[in-house]
């Protein structure tokens, strides 16, 4: 009998690609998800690839009553993933009370639930954004968090802190929080990506628009930080990599190898990129002129942040394995598929 495991957000990107893992590795998946920031024929694709259909029910996780009813109508799962949130740092800015109502109220309704239901075992998607600029490079997890550069990063900080609490007072869970740093890339497949809507905060996908000819240029935002080549630097890692983390952090609590009720992981590549080597990198490898300009800096961003990745690599038994060239290459395949560009 296969386990079965919950993946709430599962339609998005990095939810999306850690179904496809977790059914690869042999688990039963049930998705939880509103769809308010992906489309329902992603399960359409996850299925393409792994030839298995995940079971999706569509909802929004505030709805404690809808989700009382899943938790009866499926009493056998295992573990929870839990990505569905609202993710983007300048809408957070502008609706601080949407942000923390609906990251906050989900988190706290999945834990309130999942005892009662006798779920044991918890993975938190948590950001690299809880460290703001650290002082010391590499980040390692017991730097002390710093005050949230946006409410979306608040609620990532906050939610840490409900888990901990609850872990402490409700002994039969156990729970990982996995720190990203910045997700890219595509699958193989070019079957699922990351499709934002509207105009892209994110770096890579304002890249790959760019090269599509959806957006006139890509603006480097800054190149007078305290850096080699003065733009800003970040740990890329690849969303495949980062989805096959979410594998082992759930192996390790279903295996009861967790050294302790909750526990937290740097999920990157260990290896900073600036803005500019990624930029140039990416016409490298896909051979597109990229037209791109450099303009002032972005309000709240940092100016280089990336992972010490020792912890996850020895306890957790992961590490990234792909390169940035080819990640870079996976998300431009994946946006000539989803623009029908040959
Ligand atoms: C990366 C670098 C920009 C766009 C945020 C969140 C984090 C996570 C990932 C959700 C920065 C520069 C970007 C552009 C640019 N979010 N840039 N031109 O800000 O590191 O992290 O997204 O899970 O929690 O904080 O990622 O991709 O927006 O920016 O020059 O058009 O690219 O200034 O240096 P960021 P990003």
């Amino acid at each position: 009998m296969k386990k079965q495991i919950l993946v709430t957000g599962g339609t998005g990107y990095i939810g999306s690609h850690t179904v496809v893992e977790l059914q690869e590795a042999g688990y039963d998946v049930v998705i939880i998800d509103d769809l308010s920031n992906s489309t329902a024929d992603v399960v359409d694709k996850i299925e393409k690839i792994t030839g298995i259909r995940p079971t999706f029910e569509e909802f929004n996780l505030q709805d404690y009553n809808r989700l009382e009813a899943f938790f009866n109508k499926y009493p056998n799962i295992e573990a929870i993933i839990h990505f569905a949130a609202s993710k983007a740092v300048g809408e957070s800015v502008e609706k601080p009370l949407l942000y923390y109502r609906n990251n906050l109220v989900s988190l706290m309704n999945l834990l309130e639930l999942m005892p009662k239901h006798d779920v044991p075992n918890f993975v938190f998607s948590s950001s690299c954004t809880v460290y703001g600029q650290p002082d010391v490079l590499p980040v390692t997890e017991d730097t002390p968090r710093k005050e949230a550069e946006s409410p979306y990063g608040n609620t990532k900080a906050v939610a840490e802190d409900i888990i901990r609490d609850s872990v402490k007072a409700m002994e039969r869970i156990n729970a990982i929080a996995l720190r990203y740093f910045n997700p890219v890339g595509a699958h193989p497949s070019s079957l699922i990506g990351e499709l934002p809507r509207g105009v892209p905060n994110n770096l890579v996908p304002f890249i790959t628009q760019t090269a599509a000819g959806l957006r006139e240029k890509l603006s480097i935002f800054g190149d007078d930080y305290n850096t080699p080549d003065g733009t800003a630097i970040r740990d890329y890692i690849n969303v495949v990599d980062l989805a096959k983390a979410h594998v082992v952090a759930i192996e390790r609590l279903l295996e009861n190898k967790n050294d302790a009720r909750y526990e937290f992981f740097n999920i990157g590549t260990g290896k900073g990129a600036s803005v500019l080597e990624l930029v140039k990198t990416f016409i490298e490898v896909t051979g597109v002129d990229l037209n791109y300009q450099i303009v002032g800096r972005r309000a709240g961003d940092i100016e280089q942040t990336y992972a010490d990745t020792t912890k996850a690599n020895k306890i957790l038994g992961w590490k990234a394995e792909k390169s940035l060239g080819e990640t870079l290459l996976s998300a431009w395949n994946w946006e000539k598929k989803v623009r029908n560009i040959q």
